[in-house]
């Protein structure tokens, strides 16, 4: 089957797509090519996404994978980096179909590096057992997807193909009988309505939950906020995934760069050969785990925190050596394969071809979000999500690197199927088809790749988290919102900072009421009431799940008394459960 075109479509249909990064644009494209009536809001610029700043790459096993990779492979690695807890078909799905998409992409004007002999240049991420990172401009994939991307929406917005609302805050989602009918939204200080046949969220993720984070600032949990206020089912939200390596500026270098924009040291530095050291110059990863830096993600980040917290430093940072691969690759090998990072990295002061720089976790990827089942149907009616905002299970309690470019093309592309009612037709646009002869690798539940888990000696708090405890919680406020998740909530937990937690954040709701739409023109104190929504679920779930897994870690290592849930409705269900969408 080739690409969906115009003459393809039953009948037009008219879609709201909500957000601009890859699942937004990917899946409004698409939907435009098959007819329907697409409208494209954001809440800021096209550009103003997560999908802009990744670095690494996407993942996919091509038509003509590396030697000794295969699908079956990439299965297996999502698996164990999920911790037994992914989606069995929903990784199946993401990892089979990965190449139909990467072509689709190709068809949308996105370009991926190759080497000398013309073939797509692969890098290495940590828990891949192969090369299979398709990367962009070195180490600026994100910016050079959004940017084609956002050249071909334009050219079909200027066709008249697809509406773009930029600037445009969505509310609420509009209920006729149970049935997602449309959106209000803000823009420019006036309340608007649409209606459509379904809308589609594509708002990403809510890293500006936590004080350090690899997110832009958009990333508010929008969307998450709205299906819940709509009745949609939401899971896994206590695995958020942190980042290992996001560069730690202090205020004056921030201030010699003049770019406040987080500085992530993509994984894909690790996988050239960049090591960790602490504060004494000592490796010690290898102390943690047998794949050492190249570990899954949660266990880095979490060997960081526990290696600073038993150097007696917990609020401090470890450094990333890079020079080693110069010293290995040849000089000049940095500034060519990770041009970005380099110049980034200079303008904060730090020659990395020379000399370790600083590094912390910082919050980067929400696995949990809006139950979806394979086509991008919620529990609600007419809403579908896809991308980070959706929860399909394919993260499991922690996210394979790279992996998260990929699932936004793939369930966008299924999303729109969906909404076609083509999901049992077919595939709508893949040039090519799924890969036969690689089977489902086995669930790697019960391996033993997080043996850190036993590492569960008693939290030693940062100073200012300690501070944070013995104060009065004090009025609502964004900044101490995102203290609270940090020292709460955030790579360290235990039963004692989650209740502490769950009661600062009820005490707020005199100030934000987090499921009511606020009477308010500001956009920003939308998003102050979806953070506060989103964050009083994490903490929930967090505390529900008492035992550690994958990025949900609990350093107390006991059950505590039963949690009393202060909301009516369950916040959960089974994936498996019945979706009624459609
Ligand atoms: C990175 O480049 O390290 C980020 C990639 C990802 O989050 O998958």
């Amino acid at each position: 089957m080739t690409s969906g075109s115009l003459a393809e479509a039953p009948k037009p249909k008219r879609l709201i797509v909500v957000g601009s990064g890859i699942a937004g644009l990917y899946s409004a494209l698409l939907a435009a090519e098959a007819g329907a009536e697409v409208v494209l809001l954001t809440k800021g610029a096209l550009a103003d996404s997560n999908t802009y700043f990744a670095q690494g790459g996407i993942s996919a096993v091509l038509d003509e994978p590396a030697p000794g990779d295969t699908v079956a492979a990439h299965i297996a690695d999502t698996l164990n980096a999920g911790a037994g807890h992914c989606d069995e078909e929903a990784v199946r799905v993401l990892c089979t179909e990965a190449r139909m998409d990467i072509a689709g992409l190709g068809r949308f004007g996105v370009r991926f590096d190759h080497d000398d002999d013309g073939d797509p240049s692969l890098g290495l991420e940590a828990a891949h057992s192969a090369p299979r990172i398709l990367h962009a401009g070195g180490d600026a994939t994100g910016a050079r997807v959004a940017a084609a991307l956002i050249k071909t929406v334009l050219d079909f917005h200027a066709a008249g193909r697809i509406q773009v609302i930029g600037h445009g805050q969505v509310t609420s989602l509009s209920l006729d009988s149970g049935r997602v009918v449309g959106v209000t939204f803000l823009q420019h200080g006036r309340w608007q309505d649409i209606r459509a046949d379904a809308v589609l969220l594509a708002t990403g993720g809510a890293g500006q939950l936590f004080a350090q984070t690899t997110n832009p600032s958009v990333a508010t949990a929008d969307g998450l906020a709205l299906a819940r206020r709509a009745g949609a089912e939401v899971t896994d939200l206590e695995f958020f995934q942190f980042h290992p390596t996001c560069m730690v500026r202090t205020g004056d270098a921030l201030e010699a760069e003049g770019n406040t924009d987080p500085l992530l040291i993509s994984e894909a530095v690790r996988g050239e050969g960049a090591i960790l050291v602490d504060a004494n110059g000592q490796r010690f990863m290898a102390d943690y785990h047998p794949d050492a830096e190249l570990a899954p993600r949660d266990v880095v980040s979490r060997s960081i925190a526990l290696h600073l917290a038993a150097l007696g430093d917990p609020n401090g940072h470890v450094f990333l050596d890079a020079t080693v691969i110069e010293e290995e690759r040849g000089k000049g090998f940095l500034e060519k394969r990770f041009p970005t990072i380099s110049k980034r990295t200079r303008q904060a002061g730090f020659d990395w071809s020379r000399e370790p720089v600083p590094v912390a976790p910082a919050a980067h990827y929400w696995m949990g979000g809006v139950v979806t089942d394979l086509y991008g149907r919620t529990s609600v009616p007419g809403l579908l999500a896809a991308g980070e905002v959706a929860c399909t299970g394919v993260q499991g309690a922690n996210r394979l690197a790279s992996n998260s470019l990929l699932e936004g093309l793939v369930f966008g592309r299924r999303a729109v199927e969906g909404f076609l009612g083509r999901s049992s037709t077919g595939p709508l646009a893949p040039a090519l088809a799924p890969r036969t002869g690689d089977r489902l690798a086995g669930s790697a539940a019960g391996s033993d790749a997080h043996a850190t888990t036993a590492l569960s000696g008693p939290l030693e708090l940062p100073v200012d988290d300690r501070s944070f405890a013995s104060k009065a919680v004090g009025a609502f406020s964004r900044p101490a919102l995102r203290r609270l998740m940090t020292a709460k909530a955030g790579v360290l937990r235990t039963g004692q900072l989650l209740a502490e937690a769950a009661e600062a954040l009820g005490s707020w709701e005199g100030d934000v009421v987090p499921l009511e739409v606020p009477d308010s023109l500001d956009p920003r104190e939308h998003e102050d009431s979806n953070l506060l929504l989103a964050a009083q679920l994490l903490v929930h779930a967090a505390r529900e799940r008492r035992e550690s897994l994958g990025a949900h870690y609990r350093s107390d290592g006991v059950k505590e008394p039963d949690v009393v849930d202060d909301f009516d409705k369950p916040y959960t269900m089974s994936r498996k459960a019945s979706l009624v969408n459609d």
